[in-house]
């Protein structure tokens, strides 16, 4: 990989991507942001792979969630806060439910370019250039808006600094202290999901009580008061990936200083592109995309393309499928996989192939998909033998309408009246909950299953 240059992808053939009209505009900006700091540390971005490494053997679940586009409008410490808040009690959930480790990672601090499925959309017989993420273009349905604008990439920067800065404080500060469980609760929120976990923080709590009674003191544990979280988003803007892209000193390797772990959509995926020449060449977790029309023969491609060591942590493989589809594709690529030997991180991605367009024109997804597609996820990796080894969904922990149903149920008339994505549907908090404990309760049962079968 020596020869690897973090600029090669730009002669590979290219989708997804603004043209710029401005280009002495662009370069200018390529050069302020190469200048500035990185935004993660590469031994961050190793341990991630360690950790990540521990999930694909079954030993770790990875959780990995946030917005589908953080935007510039709803950027603010509330809503990373609350964003936080959710991840926390999900991973309490899994931890204290299914007893396993959480390996936690944000769609966070930097997913701000979107792939679109039309390069233009209609609204009231206007045809405009499509929206692509605040960090391309602005979300306003008007030409000038449309337009992509390279400035938006320092705008994003900082906003993704300031976010990971956020993380970190509250990652360390005191706030994900065990001894806070009760206090992540949100306010807004009072569903019988909210009820469970707070009766699973109760007995949280008691039992630290206990093992102080016991002597064993739990007040300066480290690992009780701090929590590892990490960032991720799409690497789909090469040219704010290549500008953040730093030479590590300690082993020689190119880190994408962008993030902790950067993955490949589903429509940039082509393993001759420019998308997957970039990610071959730096050391970071990478995630990658598989939705229906993904071939054996390009995941093995793929596969060989960027983890050629086939180091374990290095590869994530996030299906996204639909509801009802999963039993058709996985384990075709289940098979792929295996028959490489190859070691990778299956995670299930159970939003996007559940959006479908509501009857008041809003774009959403029924939870009960969500939670389908989640179910029948567990279902092949057990009938298969491989390891389910974490979930990948589209949250915020605002009070939101985007996705229907859940405990508190959302109707189709109900999207109008807290709809406030910048492009997909999202989970709100109280669905989030659902979920967790809907995965807890899967890898209990696998975990019982798994047992069984040793012991009879
Ligand atoms: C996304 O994760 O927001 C996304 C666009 O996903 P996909 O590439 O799987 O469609
Ligand atoms: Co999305």
């Amino acid at each position: 990989m020596t020869d690897w240059q973090k600029s090669d992808w730009r002669k590979k053939p290219r989708v997804q991507m603004p043209e710029y009209t401005d280009e002495t505009a662009l370069n200018a900006v390529e050069r302020r942001l190469a200048s500035y700091p990185p935004l993660v540390f590469a031994g961050e971005a190793r341990n991630l792979r360690n950790e990540l490494a521990a999930v694909s053997r079954g030993e770790a679940f990875l959780l990995q969630g946030g917005d589908c586009a953080e935007s510039f409008a709803e950027f603010g410490a509330d809503s990373i806060r609350d964003t936080f808040k959710v991840m926390l009690q999900m991973a309490m959930v899994l931890t204290y439910g299914a007893k396993v480790p959480v390996v936690k990672v944000g769609r966070m601090a930097g997913q701000m370019a979107k792939p679109r499925s039309a390069p233009t959309e209609i609204v009231d017989g206007v045809e405009l250039p499509s929206y692509r993420g605040d960090i391309i273009n602005g979300f306003d349905f008007t030409p000038e808006s449309r337009i992509p604008d390279p400035e938006r990439m320092l705008q994003a920067y900082l906003q993704a600094a300031a976010t990971l800065n956020l993380l970190r404080a509250f990652s360390t500060g005191g706030f994900a202290n065990v001894h806070e469980v009760h206090k992540w609760t949100l306010g807004f929120t009072d569903s019988n999901e909210v009820k469970k976990y707070s009766d699973m923080a109760s007995r949280i709590s008691d039992t630290l009580d206990f093992m102080e009674a016991a002597g064993l003191t739990t007040e300066t544990n480290h690992e009780l008061q701090t929590v590892d979280f990490y960032t991720s988003h799409e690497a789909l803007l090469l040219e704010y990936e290549e500008a953040l892209c730093r030479l590590d000193s300690t082993s020689g390797k190119w880190l994408a200083g962008s993030g902790h772990m950067i993955w490949i959509g589903d429509r940039t995926r082509q393993p001759d592109g420019a998308h997957v020449e970039f990610c071959k060449g730096v050391l970071n977790p990478i995630g990658l995309k598989c939705g229906p029309s993904m071939t054996t023969g390009h995941l093995k491609a793929l596969m060989a393309a960027l983890n050629p060591k086939n180091e374990a942590g290095r590869l994530t493989l996030i299906a996204r499928f639909g509801a009802g589809s999963v039993g058709e594709h996985l384990p075709r690529l289940i098979k792929a996989v295996e028959e490489e030997g190859a070691n990778v991180v299956w995670t299930c991605d159970a939003m996007h192939g559940n959006t479908i367009k509501s009857s008041s024109g809003y774009k959403t997804r029924p939870f009960e998909s969500v939670l389908r597609e989640v179910k029948e996820f567990f279902a092949i990796h057990n009938a298969e033998g491989t390891v389910p080894g974490g979930v990948h969904f589209e949250m915020t922990g605002k009070d939101v309408t985007e996705c229907t149903g859940g405990v508190r149920a959302v109707t189709d008339e109900d999207l109008s009246s807290r709809y406030h994505t910048a492009c997909d549907p999202r989970l709100n908090a109280s669905q989030s909950l659902e979920l967790a404990f809907l995965v807890a309760e899967e890898l209990s049962s696998r975990r019982t299953a798994m047992a069984q079968a040793k012991a009879g």
